[in-house]
């Protein structure tokens, strides 16, 4: 009867390891402790035997149901926790993942160069104004000495817009440059002024790796007493090296602009060749940038400003060719194909 007992517990114990789920462990329960098992049946022989071996059987056998009772218990522990672990695991969200990022945009590269350009004039006591891109007449040539007729009128290539005014003449146009808008400040505001305007101007020509109907220039003009040449240059070189680095050279020549008397051309060290010349530079050395002078009388005298008090100094850079020689870009229509793979290294 001993080994029986002892036999039905190995059994019992090697089957229990190995169920996986509550219907193999109710089978085990009605195998083992169910009214039917052999437990049981042993239990219900101990009437049979001598009072001795009812003792000791009948203690045998009642540990052993304890002992079954105790490990089914457990077993059926072990098995709801491993199934809550699953479950929280095939459900649960890993908060320590780092998240997705939604893919968001940038500015484009012209946008940085502006918001690049307006720091370092802020930070020389320039203030930022804008102007309209559709402008009059008046502003983009009569008020900078560029009268009717005038040559130089010629060489802007402008857009004209269909609009006429009293007299029948057309007078409004697309901006051809930036420079209508330092008219229009320097009409409104009191000297002292510094002004510096970014924007976009437009001229009717045909594109190709280094024009487009479309682009963008800042006009800088400032205003006040005993203003000289010595203050256009030092702003200009400032401007130059706090964008290119401190070792870019910077160039002035005589230039003719109707609005600046002198007038120059600012040009910069090519990035490419460092002075040495190559394509890019034309073998000169040098990349043009824009123009600047000492503002011509007549143009202070239109804004109602005299130029016996006042002297004056303005500027106009191009915006595209300054990260084009920054970053080496060899065509500026790069700039507004849309291509994200270019527009992306920015
Ligand atoms: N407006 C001129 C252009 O687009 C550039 C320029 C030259 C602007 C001299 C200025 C200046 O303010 O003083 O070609």
């Amino acid at each position: 009867m001993i080994n029986q007992l002892e036999e039905i517990k190995s059994r019992a114990q090697s089957e229990l390891e190995h169920i996986k789920d509550t219907i193999g462990l109710e089978t085990w329960r009605v195998r083992y402790l169910g009214k039917k098992s052999d437990l049981t049946q042993v239990l219900r022989g101990l009437a049979e035997l001598s009072i001795d071996e009812k003792k000791s059987v009948g203690m045998a056998a009642n540990q052993l149901k304890l002992l079954l009772e105790d490990i089914f218990k457990q077993r059926e522990k072990a098995l709801q926790e491993t199934r809550i672990l699953s479950t929280a695991a095939k459900e649960s969200v890993d908060i320590t993942l780092p998240g997705r990022r939604p893919p968001i945009g940038h500015l484009h590269p012209i946008t940085q160069t502006i918001e690049e350009i307006c720091d370092i004039f802020s930070s020389m006591g320039f203030q930022i104004m804008a102007g309209p891109e559709v402008e009059l007449e008046y502003f983009n040539f009569d008020a900078l000495n560029i009268s009717a007729g005038h040559p130089s009128r010629d060489n802007m290539s402008s857009s004209w817009i269909d609009q006429s005014d009293n007299t029948g003449k057309k007078s409004m146009l697309l901006r051809t440059h930036c420079t209508s808008n330092s008219a229009r400040a320097i009409a409104k505001l009191k000297p002292p002024v510094r002004v510096l305007t970014p924007g976009k101007v437009y001229r009717y020509e045909a594109s190709d790796a280094t024009h487009t109907s479309m682009f963008h220039q800042f006009d800088g003009i400032v205003v006040d007493k005993h203003v000289t040449m010595a203050d256009l240059k030092g702003t200009l070189y400032e401007f130059v090296q706090r964008f290119f680095g401190e070792n870019r050279k910077a160039r002035f020549r005589c230039d003719f602009f109707p609005f600046v008397e002198p007038g120059v051309e600012l040009a910069i060290e090519c990035a490419v060749c460092k002075g040495r010349g190559c394509s890019l530079c034309h073998n000169t050395g040098w990349i043009e940038v824009g123009g600047a002078g000492m503002t011509h009388p007549e143009v202070l005298r239109q804004a109602g400003l005299d130029p016996g008090e006042y002297q004056s100094f303005a500027f106009g850079i191009g915006i595209e060719r300054l990260p084009m020689l920054r970053y080496g870009i060899d065509d500026i229509r790069l700039f507004y194909g849309g291509d994200l793979r270019f527009l992306r290294q920015f």
